[in-house]
């Protein structure tokens, strides 16, 4: 059964380790990170783009393939499906279709509007059961074709909208989405820390956990953030094993052009992945 993030990041904040949010983007990612949740006994955030959303024919088939994984691979940690970036209209949608968490990503609204959205979305979400997530500080890079600059959020702002009541806060510390430029300033941890200070126990989360230092990701949990999403990172991975399989002419062989054995070692690249990172953020064991 799906669950909010509620409870589980409550506990990750609690016990100072971070639950991973891996996007999703098809059935295979899907089954592998559901797969390696369970055997790791981990909790696990499936995150879904608005875009990812369309691509796999819409909230409702999505919610139906993840339930139905959960039922049939027997899968009995903790897992929530949340919309990730979410519009206004897209939230409503994901939680009306049965999703069990939403992020309001109202980072590019002024600061009023953000907080009167927010706050409505809060209300309706609450009657349901279902987790929010709100953003500060646009995260920088690229998120469906819509590109931040990566600000920097401020921490009485990130009070303000923690104290409407969401679950999980997203704060701009110079974080990005997707690969990090050669140049990268870094995790703001002054900052982190600032919003950490005014925020107490809200549990924070970070965006862009592709190609963050080792170093930096286990500094930002000691700091509060106990949710950490990755999304590139698989798909750089997946990429990279399914071009060597073709690379290596096996799809030309035998049964290579079976798109089930096409896949396979793309999707054992996901396992490795997911795996390598919930080790990382402490959460094995943890479900
Ligand atoms: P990356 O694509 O950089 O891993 O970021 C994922 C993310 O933050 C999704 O919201």
């Amino acid at each position: 059964m799906l669950v909010s993030a509620k409870e589980m990041l409550n506990k990750a904040k609690a016990g100072k380790y971070a639950v991973g949010q891996f996007n999703i983007n098809n059935l295979e990612w899907t089954k592998a990170i559901l797969l390696t949740a369970q055997e790791l006994n981990s909790p696990v955030i499936l995150g879904v783009s608005e875009g990812a959303g369309k691509y796999m024919c819409g909230y409702n088939t999505i919610v139906g393939m993840v339930n139905g994984m959960i039922e049939t691979l027997g899968i009995t940690v903790p897992v929530a499906l949340h919309l990730d970036h979410g519009s206004y209209d897209g939230a409503y949608a994901a939680m009306n279709a049965g999703f069990s968490s939403v992020m309001f990503d109202g980072s590019h609204y002024a600061i009023d509007e953000n907080i009167a959205k927010t706050k409505q979305i809060i209300a309706d979400a609450e009657a349901k059961g279902v987790s929010v997530e709100a953003e500060v500080g646009a995260i920088g890079g690229e998120e469906d074709g819509v590109v931040g600059s990566g600000e920097v959020a401020d921490p009485a702002e990130c009070k303000m909208i923690a104290d409407l009541g969401v679950t999980m806060l997203a704060a701009g510390i110079g974080n990005i989405h997707g690969k990090y430029p050669e140049n990268w300033a870094g995790l703001n941890f002054d900052v982190l820390a600032k919003i950490q200070e005014q925020t107490g126990t809200m549990p924070l989360v970070l965006h862009g956990g592709t190609g963050i230092p080792e170093e930096m990701i286990k500094k930002a949990i000691s700091l509060g953030v106990s949710k950490i999403n990755v999304n590139t990172e698989c798909q750089l991975t997946f990429a990279a094993a399914t071009r060597k399989y073709i690379e290596e002419g096996k799809d030309l062989q035998g049964k290579g052009f079976d798109p089930r054995k096409l896949l396979a070692p793309g999707v054992d690249a996901i396992k490795a992945t997911v795996k390598e990172k919930m080790e990382l953020f402490g959460s094995v064991g943890k479900a």
